[in-house]
């Protein structure tokens, strides 16, 4: 039959076949098609990551890819048992797409209402049955989609992405996006009916609540009659200068959020630039009954004491939808409460309010009634709430507003229990000790591992060396922080714990666990390898590592005085020279020229912010955590994580989705320029207290009004006024004006690291520069919740009007800024 040989075609006329009345088969077993252009593949895939699952499904996904990401599913429902050459992709005599199997039948077919005689798979990912007289489509994957949105599709109100399960379960989660109600909006939506976030109506080039759309780069996006039920919206993405398509997506996660993601063809990997809700306990029921969400924890989800997950197996897979369960069934005399805080939830669960009850009034009222979880009782008020359903979205108190009051009791039997913390899922790759026994019955596929690990030998000896790095052992390490006990601090790539070398030199180091280590044994070293080869005295040197089994440690030089941010912070009992300010500008920006230009293969930091910037013994400034990205699977949404909160640092075209230059560090640094130079966070969010109202955050961005000001010659208004004038005026105004041109739009006004290092030194002459205009579009929105509370009123004071400062330079983009207009309070 020689129409297999036509199948790699870009249009493929099946007219010929189907005229004989018989079916046409496409794809056969292990067979797959590429599309035009070779972009995507069609086929049979599995998507267990342990590779012993035998569900199969029919997907598309990217062809270049490394590690595969599927963009379409047939099957999500009625996966195949391993694919025979009697599986089959095939199009019927009578017109239809079906997916047959000798086991199953017909386990999947498309429901066209006009038989197809031929079919393409384009370029952009599309899968398209044509009709009979001409090519228009009678059926295509775009409009059938799963969970991925992809360039060219037309969203329409029928149109609807559900989330996968879990990330390796094809089948229809909770979580999924659509048009909202009012044709004029997208809304994430829980189980169909929930809705938990949206991007806001539609202005005519943006979304209320997605300003950042207007920044104008590669996407196009057109919303043809929104308000009407005819609404349909799309976008675009320009190919790059050499034609090549990019390749992007936003996907609905299992998780409930919406996540863009673009193919970064230099440094090969899926770099993640937006993501919606930014905090993942907004997303509604994702921890399920009874289930504990905290954004601060790896896992976002836990249970309570007294309670275990209600279906482990789903909840190491990171499906927590079923919640938990208390740890003892049964509902009789047994029953104690136990204080477990100002936690809170979201929504309404059914309640029923005491007045005036005294705490054993509300617990034997709770006892009577099996259906009772739990109340609120407030001390003071004596008033009682008793709960009798399961709540969702049960949260820390400290990012709620209210009172702290109300104290929540659960009912459980948890008397005689040991004393338990919170029981987490699966978190800990590495070190666990000790606190095992009290983990959840999920852990225990894990600590088998461990225990098995424990007894397999190592590979190498301890004293191996790798170039000049040590090579660890975990129990060296182990003893070395004492147990990891004492945490310095947490980035995006994991905890980092003091310890003290017990090698006769009792030397201070650093110890970095990683979180989700992706690469394998061999990569690891090798990037590590590259890591420790690169030296300069303003980057923190990597002594050595750790690399066995699940452990990945690294092992850095101790820095003293810790890092840059606790500086920064108005309520800091230490207060930095101008003279110390200007050698760390200057060692920051030195250590990060060395890396742009001095090392064998450039090294984009990525990550440039104070929390970065190491002080050592005599505060010289030491560049800290380079490198790494690669080393976390080259998925940079670990990086992302970090970010959460920092949105402040990362430049215009990472978020637009533009490849990553060195000039992505130049706008980082500018930023972290700012702060120096104003001695306070760009955004202030860190308020003594802690108390933050998510529904009406208030936002006060420093940046915009400090570049106005710095542009019209008074640098002396964003000089950190605790410094009381004792400053060098000259490097001021050279400070701040190179802090500008860092800051710069367009990366190639940005000068290059190299330049700014002379800018600063005053080997190269610094002119005025031009404002940059995106630095509020680029915050607005739920990216940047800072929190106006406890802003020094340095602005205020001068007696300019504050809602006047805070429009700051206007957005030029006339998108909504949602800061515009706050007042921050008066301190
Ligand atoms: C596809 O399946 C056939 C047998 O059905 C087998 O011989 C062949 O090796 C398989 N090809 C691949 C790439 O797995
Ligand atoms: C592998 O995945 C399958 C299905 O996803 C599961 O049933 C099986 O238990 C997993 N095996 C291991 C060793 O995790
Ligand atoms: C499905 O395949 C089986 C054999 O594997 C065949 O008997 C059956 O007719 C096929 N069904 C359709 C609808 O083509
Ligand atoms: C999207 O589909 C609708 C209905 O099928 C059509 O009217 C509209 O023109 C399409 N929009 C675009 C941008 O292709
Ligand atoms: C959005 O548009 C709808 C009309 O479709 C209107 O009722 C609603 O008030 C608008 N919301 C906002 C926040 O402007
Ligand atoms: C989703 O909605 C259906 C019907 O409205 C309901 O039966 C089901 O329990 C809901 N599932 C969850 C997890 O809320
Ligand atoms: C428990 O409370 C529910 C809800 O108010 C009520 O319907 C039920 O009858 C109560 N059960 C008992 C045993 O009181
Ligand atoms: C809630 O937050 C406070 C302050 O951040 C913290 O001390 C407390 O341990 C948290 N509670 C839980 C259950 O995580
Ligand atoms: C708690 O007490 C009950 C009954 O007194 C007993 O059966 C159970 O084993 C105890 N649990 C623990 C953890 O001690």
């Amino acid at each position: 039959m020689p129409c297999t040989y036509l199948l790699l075609l870009f249009l493929f006329p099946l007219s010929a076949c189907a005229k004989n009345n018989k079916a046409f088969i496409i794809i056969k077993g292990n067979q797959t098609i590429l599309s035009s252009q070779s972009i995507f593949r069609l086929g049979f895939f599995t998507p267990s990551t342990n590779g012993s699952s035998s569900n199969w499904y029919l997907g598309i996904w990217y062809a270049s890819s490394p590690n595969p990401v599927y963009v379409w599913v047939a099957n999500r429902n009625r996966p195949v048992s391993d694919p025979d050459s009697s599986t089959t992709l095939q199009l019927t005599s009578t017109g239809y797409l079906i997916l047959n199997t000798s086991r199953d039948g017909v386990v999947w077919r498309t429901e066209n209402e006009n038989p197809a005689t031929g079919f393409r798979f384009s370029g952009s990912g599309n899968l398209i049955l044509t009709g009979e007289y001409d090519s228009s489509p009678v059926w295509q994957s775009f409009q059938n989609p799963t969970d991925t949105w992809l360039p060219g599709m037309n969203v329409t109100r029928q149109t609807s992405f559900t989330s996968w399960r879990t990330p390796s379960d094809p089948s229809p989660g909770l979580y999924s996006l659509g048009l909202g109600p009012g044709f004029n909006e997208f809304q994430l939506l829980h189980n169909e009916t929930t809705p938990y976030w949206s991007t806001g109506n539609w202005t005519g080039d943006s979304f209320v609540g997605v300003p950042e759309m207007t920044v104008p780069y590669i996407y196009t996006f057109s919303f043809l009659n929104p308000y009407t039920p005819a609404a349909s919206f799309k976008y675009i993405v320009t190919p790059s200068s050499d034609s090549s398509p990019r390749l992007s997506r936003f996907v609905v996660d299992s998780n409930g959020q919406l996540k863009q993601w673009a193919w970064e063809p230099q440094g090969q990997f899926w770099n993640m630039f937006w993501l919606q809700p930014e905090d993942q306990c907004r997303v509604h029921a994702l921890c399920g009954p009874l289930g504990f969400c905290s954004s601060k924890t790896l896992e976002p989800c836990a249970c309570i004491r007294g309670f275990l997950p209600k279906n482990a197996a789903a909840w190491g897979s990171t499906d927590y939808s079923d919640g938990c369960r208390r740890e003892y069934d049964g509902c009789d005399g047994r029953d104690a409460f136990e204080a477990v805080g100002d936690l809170r939830y979201d929504g309404v669960v059914e309640t029923s309010r005491l007045e005036q009850a005294s705490k054993s009034v509300c617990e034997k009222r709770c006892l009577g009634n099996c259906s009772c979880v739990g109340f609120y009782y407030n001390g003071k008020s004596n008033l009682c709430r008793i709960l009798l359903e399961s709540p969702m979205n049960i949260k820390n108190s400290s990012s709620w507003t209210g009172t702290t009051d109300d104290v929540l009791y659960i009912r459980d039997r948890i008397k005689n229990s040991s004393k338990r913390s919170v029981s987490r899922g699966v978190i800990i790759l590495c070190g666990v000790v000790g606190s095992i026994s009290v983990l959840g019955s999920t852990l225990f596929a894990l600590l088998i591992l461990l225990r098995r690990s424990k007894k397999t030998k190592r590979e190498e000896g301890d004293g191996f060396a790798v170039s000049n790095l040590k090579v660890f052992s975990f129990k060296e390490l182990h003893k070395a922080t004492n147990g990891f006990s004492e945490k310095l601090g947490h980035g995006g790539f994991g905890a980092v714990f003091k310890g003290t070398l017990h090698d006769g030199t009792s030397t201070s180091v650093a110890v970095k666990r990683l979180e989700r280590p992706g690469s394998g044994e061999g990569e690891f070293r090798a990037e590590v390898c590259t890591i420790g080869n690169i030296q300069h005295v303003n980057l923190v040197r990597l002594r050595g590592f750790c690399s066995e089994n699940l452990h990945r440690l690294l092992v850095y030089d101790y820095m003293p005085n810790g890092s840059l941010s606790s500086y920064l912070s108005r309520t800091s009992p230490e207060l930095l020279s101008w003279e110390t300010r200007f050698r760390i500008a200057l060692g920051t920006a030195k250590g990060i020229a060395y890396l742009h230009e001095g090392c064998r293969d450039c090294i984009i930091h990525c990550d440039i912010k104070p929390e970065n910037i190491l002080l050592d013994s005599d505060y010289n400034a030491k560049v800290s955590d380079f490198g790494l990205a690669k080393l976390v699977g080259r998925d940079f949404s670990r990086v992302l994580a970090t970010m959460r909160g920092t949105w402040g640092y990362v430049a215009p075209e990472w978020i637009s989705g533009l490849p990553i230059t060195t000039k992505a560090d130049v706008y980082s640094f500018g930023m972290t320029l700012l702060e120096l130079i104003g001695g306070r966070r760009n955004v202030v969010s860190d308020t003594p207290g802690g108390e933050k109202d998510e529904k009406e955050p208030e936002k006060w961005f420093f940046p915009p009004w400090a570049a106005r000001e710095i542009i019209q010659g008074n640098v002396d208004l964003v000089v950190d006024s605790r410094l009381n004038g004792e400053y060098n005026n000259e490097e001021a105004t050279r400070m701040a004006t190179v802090a500008i041109w860092c800051i710069q739009d367009n990366e190639e006004i940005r000068p290059a690291m190299g330049t700014v290092v002379k800018m600063l030194e005053g080997v190269v002459e610094v002119t005025v520069p031009p404002p940059p205009k995106l630095i509020q579009a680029l915050v607005s929105g739920d990216s940047y919740i800072g929190v106006g509370n406890g802003l020094s009123g340095t602005s205020c004071s001068e007696g300019r009007g504050c809602s006047d400062l805070l429009t700051g330079l206007s957005s030029p983009t006339g998108s909504r800024s949602s800061f515009g207009g706050k007042i921050p309070p008066s301190p």
